[in-house]
């Protein structure tokens, strides 16, 4: 049986620091608002393109690898924040890394992109289509922000991140994965302003992030936590079986309800949304590298990863590393 082992990984973070103090120098918020709401302290932005920070991410996670790029077959770029919508941002990143050989295209599932490329690829690979694979997840959603809306200003971040998918016949990689999209109330997230639907907003010069924030707590935990158990359930797992959780990184008390439903301490739990806000589709990716940098997932570490984002998307997937 072929499984798809990720043997490489990278990230990318903006070096410029926005402190909560700083927003407020010219937000009407607090420090004490966002700490204690979202638990974030601080995030990183840019103003470069995104296939910069994705093209960063990729190289390291090339390296990590002992790969070229042209080595690649596939290249999926899960982002909602793209250089431009046509020619789609994959393929800029695809020439930045000489990935001569590869099919590239973007993917839109907003927080749950990386996840949901982590599938696609994975599938890719254990059909026999691909054997090497880039899956990138990266947003740069400061760049919808309005600085005069204090609910969206204070919650994002900029960043990238990329593993790689290899071929193999070592039982690792993605053992399960239930992706999921709940479009119930799909209004309850959504950029104002890009995209054809410009009627109902009529403008295209002035994004927004406009989003009803208890109503996503309630639909995002509901959705993670049942992907989660599918998820744990097909890999013939329970949550005292899980080393690692690697959650979506957009609010400190969202990543909390989910582990105690998980029943796995906090110990376990991968946090950095106090250095980072809320990254996006690189949130999982981003937080994925740091906890191998750490040394928290070691060779055969069982990881618990969730994701849920605009749509509303949700991922529960389980990796053995
Ligand atoms: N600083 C100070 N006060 C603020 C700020 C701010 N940055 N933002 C909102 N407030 C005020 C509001 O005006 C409101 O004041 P009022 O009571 O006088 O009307 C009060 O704080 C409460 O506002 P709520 O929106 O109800 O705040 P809540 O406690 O729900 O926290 C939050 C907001 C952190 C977004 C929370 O709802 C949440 O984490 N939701 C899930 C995650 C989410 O929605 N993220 C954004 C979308 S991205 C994604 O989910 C993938």
């Amino acid at each position: 049986m072929t499984y798809a082992k990720i043997t490489g990984w990278g990230k990318c973070v903006p070096p410029a620091v926005l402190t909560n103090d700083d927003l407020s120098k010219f937000v009407d918020t607090s420090d004490e608002w966002i700490l204690s709401r979202t638990g974030i302290q601080e995030r990183r932005i840019t103003h470069v393109e995104l296939s910069e920070l994705a093209t960063l991410a990729a190289k390291r996670a090339l390296a990590a690898a002992g790969l070229e790029g042209s080595d690649l077959d596939l290249i999926i770029l899960a982002t909602a924040s793209g250089d431009s919508l046509i020619p789609n941002t994959a393929s800029a990143v695809q020439r930045n890394i000489g990935a001569c050989n590869a099919a590239a295209f973007d993917q839109n599932a907003a927080c749950s992109g990386f996840l949901y490329g982590l599938q696609m690829g994975t599938a890719m690979i254990k059909s026999g289509v691909n054997r090497r694979v880039l899956v990138i997840g990266a947003d740069r959603l400061n760049y919808y922000i309005n600085w005069a809306d204090r609910a969206s200003a204070v919650l994002f971040g900029d960043g990238a991140g990329a593993v790689i998918l290899e071929a193999s016949d070592d039982a690792c990689g993605l053992l399960a994965a239930k992706l999921g999209c709940d479009p119930e109330r799909r209004d309850i997230l959504e950029v104002q302003g890009p995209g054809t639907y410009v009627d109902r907003f009529h403008t295209s010069a002035c994004y927004n992030i406009a989003f009803e924030g208890p109503e996503i707590f309630k639909r995002a935990i509901n959705g993670m936590n049942s992907a989660c158990q599918t998820a744990l359930s097909d890999a013939g797992m329970s949550g005292s079986d899980i080393d690692v959780i690697i959650p979506h990184q957009a609010n400190l008390r969202i990543i909390q309800t989910l582990a105690k439903k998980m029943g796995v301490g906090m110990e376990k739990v991968m946090v950095n949304i106090h250095k980072y806000g809320n990254t996006s589709a690189a949130s999982v990716a981003i937080a994925l590298c740091e906890a191998v940098e750490e040394g928290r997932i070691q060779a055969g570490s069982n990881i618990l990863s969730a994701a849920f984002g605009a749509g509303l998307t949700y991922a529960g997937v389980v990796i053995k590393w």
